[in-house]
C-alpha cells in the first residue's frame, strides 16, 4: 500500500454536480500532480456497470484527461450500485474502499443526513473525511442538526463543508490584497468606507436545475453560503497565520457580529422573481412556468438584504449583498466604496463619484476607482480607473477545494459553527418571507437594472 493511497467515495455519482463540477475538479487537481494515489469509487442508484461510469468520468474529464495521472484514475476508478441510506448497501461501498476514505456526499440535503444516520450505524474506517455540499442544512435547526449527527461520526476537522467560491482565486486573493499590502488595510473601517457590496447577478437562469433550486432559491442558493462567505474574509480581522484554525477563527468572529441591518425586514431585504423576458437573444420562460417549478412555493431567483457588521470596525457600514439570475449582463464583484475625501480645497471641481475597490469574482480582475486632474483643465477633476485584469486560476475552485480536502486541511472547508451562524444572521428574512412580510416582486428577465434600489434612503448611502 502507499503511503498516500486514498479513496475518493462519490455518493450521487449520477448527479448533475459529479458530472458538471466534481469531475472536471478532480481532473484539474489530478493534472496538476495532487492526489497521486488516489482511487475513484463512483456510487448511486443508476444500474450502471464500470465502463458506462468510466465513459461519463472520461467526458467530464475533458481535456485533461489525455494526462497520464488523470487517465489512471479514469482506467481503474468503478462503479457500485447502492442505496447509501442502507447498512448493508453502505459496508459494501466501504467495503471497496482503499486506504483512507473521503466521502463526497453529492446528494441534496435530506438524503446526506438520512446517510449520515446510517453511517452512524455502520462505523467508519479511522481517518475518514466527510465532505457536503451546500445548501447546509435548509435553515438553523436542520443545520444543527446535522452538525449534531456529523460529530457522531467524526471530529470537526474531517468535516468538509464545500463552499466552492473558496476555491475562486479572486476570492482567496482578497487575503493577499488585504495583508500583503500597506496601502488599503487601514482605509478599510467605518472611519473611511461607506458601505459594502457584495454582487453576483448572472445572466444565467435555471438550467434545468428546478429539483434543486426551487426549493433553495436564491437566499439559501447564494447568500447563505457563497456571498456571506466572501463577506467574512473582507470583514475579518487579520489572522496570525492561514492555518485553518486561525482563518476559520476571525471569519467566525466576525459573522458572529453580523446581523440584518434593523429590525424592519422589508427596508432591509428585497426578493424577485424572473418572469418571461430576452437574456441574450435566448428568450427565457417565466421561472413560474418553468418546468419542475411549483408556483406555489413563491420561490425567488433575486436575493437581496443589507446587513450591519457590530464591530469596532465596522459599526455603521452597511454591506449589501445580492444575488439573482437571468438578468441582462453577470455583475459579479465585491465594491468597497469609500467616504468622500474630508475636504476638497475651493478652486478644484468637478467632483464626481467617491473612491472604489472593486474585486471582480469572473471575470477575475481588481480594479481600482480613483479621482485625479485630468489632462485638460488642470484644475478640473477626472475620474480614473487602474485596473488589472488576472487569468483564472490554476485549478479551478472545486480542484482547489478538493486539494485541501485530500491534504486533510481543512482550511477552505466551512466550520460547522460558521455554516449555523449564516443560518442565524437570515432567519429573520427567512421567516418574514415565509409569513410574507416581504413582498415577491417580479423582473422581466433580461432586466439590465432592478427598481428601487433597497439602499436608497439608508443611513450612510
Ligand atoms: C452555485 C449555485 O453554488 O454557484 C448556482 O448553486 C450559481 O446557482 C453558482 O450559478 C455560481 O458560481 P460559479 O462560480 O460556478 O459561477
Amino acid at each position: 500500500n502507499r503511503a498516500d493511497e486514498q479513496t475518493l467515495l462519490v455518493l450521487g455519482a449520477g448527479g448533475d454536480l459529479t458530472a458538471r463540477l466534481l469531475l472536471p475538479g478532480i481532473a484539474g487537481l489530478l493534472a496538476s500532480g495532487a492526489g497521486a494515489g488516489l482511487h475513484l469509487i463512483g456510487s448511486g442508484m443508476d444500474d450502471w456497470d464500470d465502463e458506462h461510469w468510466r465513459e461519463r468520468v472520461r467526458t467530464s474529464f475533458g481535456d485533461a484527461g489525455s494526462a497520464e495521472p488523470v487517465a489512471r484514475v479514469a482506467r481503474e476508478t468503478c462503479y457500485l450500485q447502492a442505496d447509501a441510506t442502507r447498512e448493508p448497501d453502505l459496508r459494501r461501498v466501504l467495503d471497496a474502499c482503499r486506504g483512507p476514505v473521503v466521502i463526497y456526499f453529492a446528494l441534496p440535503p435530506a438524503v446526506t443526513a438520512k446517510v449520515c444516520q446510517t453511517l452512524v450505524d455502520v462505523g467508519l474506517p479511522e481517518g475518514t473525511r466527510l465532505v457536503l455540499e451546500k445548501p447546509f442544512g435548509t435553515d438553523g435547526a436542520s443545520a444543527r442538526r446535522l452538525n449534531e449527527l456529523l460529530a457522531r461520526l467524526v471530529p470537526e476537522d474531517r468535516v468538509h463543508r464545500i463552499d466552492h467560491f473558496l476555491g475562486k482565486s479572486t476570492v482567496l486573493n482578497i487575503l493577499g490584497l488585504r495583508f500583503a499590502n500597506r496601502i488599503f488595510e487601514p482605509l478599510l473601517d467605518a472611519n473611511h468606507v461607506e458601505s459594502v457590496e457584495i454582487v453576483f447577478d448572472e445572466s444565467l437562469a435555471l438550467e434545468g436545475r428546478a429539483g434543486y433550486y426551487d426549493r433553495a432559491g436564491a437566499l439559501a442558493d447564494m447568500i447563505q453560503s457563497h456571498l456571506l462567505q466572501v463577506l467574512g474574509l473582507l470583514a475579518m480581522d487579520a489572522p496570525p497565520a492561514l492555518t485553518a484554525q486561525e482563518l476559520r477563527d476571525r471569519k467566525a468572529q466576525v459573522l458572529r457580529a453580523t446581523r440584518l441591518w434593523d429590525d424592519d425586514v422589508a427596508a432591509c431585504s428585497r426578493r424577485a422573481r424572473y418572469t418571461e423576458g430576452e437574456v441574450a437573444g435566448r428568450r427565457l420562460p417565466a421561472y413560474a412556468t418553468e418546468d419542475g417549478v411549483d408556483p406555489a412555493r413563491g420561490t425567488e431567483t433575486l436575493a437581496e438584504v443589507v446587513l450591519a457588521v457590530d464591530t469596532w470596525r465596522w459599526a455603521g457600514v452597511p454591506f449589501r449583498l445580492r444575488s439573482g439570475k437571468a438578468l441582462a449582463a453577470a455583475r459579479k464583484e465585491a465594491v468597497i466604496t469609500f467616504k468622500p475625501p474630508q475636504r476638497i480645497p475651493d478652486g478644484l471641481s468637478g467632483y464626481r463619484r467617491p473612491d472604489r475597490l472593486r474585486i471582480g469574482f469572473g471575470p477575475d480582475r481588481l480594479h481600482l476607482d480613483l479621482n485625479i486632474n485630468g489632462p485638460d483643465d488642470p484644475f478640473e477633476i477626472d475620474p480614473v480607473t487602474l485596473g488589472a485584469d488576472f487569468g483564472p486560476g490554476d485549478l479551478p475552485p472545486y480542484g482547489e477545494v478538493l486539494r485541501a480536502v485530500l491534504d486533510d486541511d481543512p482550511v477552505l472547508s466551512v466550520r460547522g459553527d460558521t455554516a449555523e451562524e449564516c443560518w442565524r444572521i437570515l432567519e429573520p428574512v427567512v421567516a418574514a418571507w415565509r409569513a410574507d412580510e416581504v413582498p415577491l416582486l417580479e423582473y422581466p428577465a433580461g432586466s439590465a437594472t432592478l427598481p428601487d434600489s433597497l439602499l436608497d434612503g439608508h443611513p450612510g448611502v
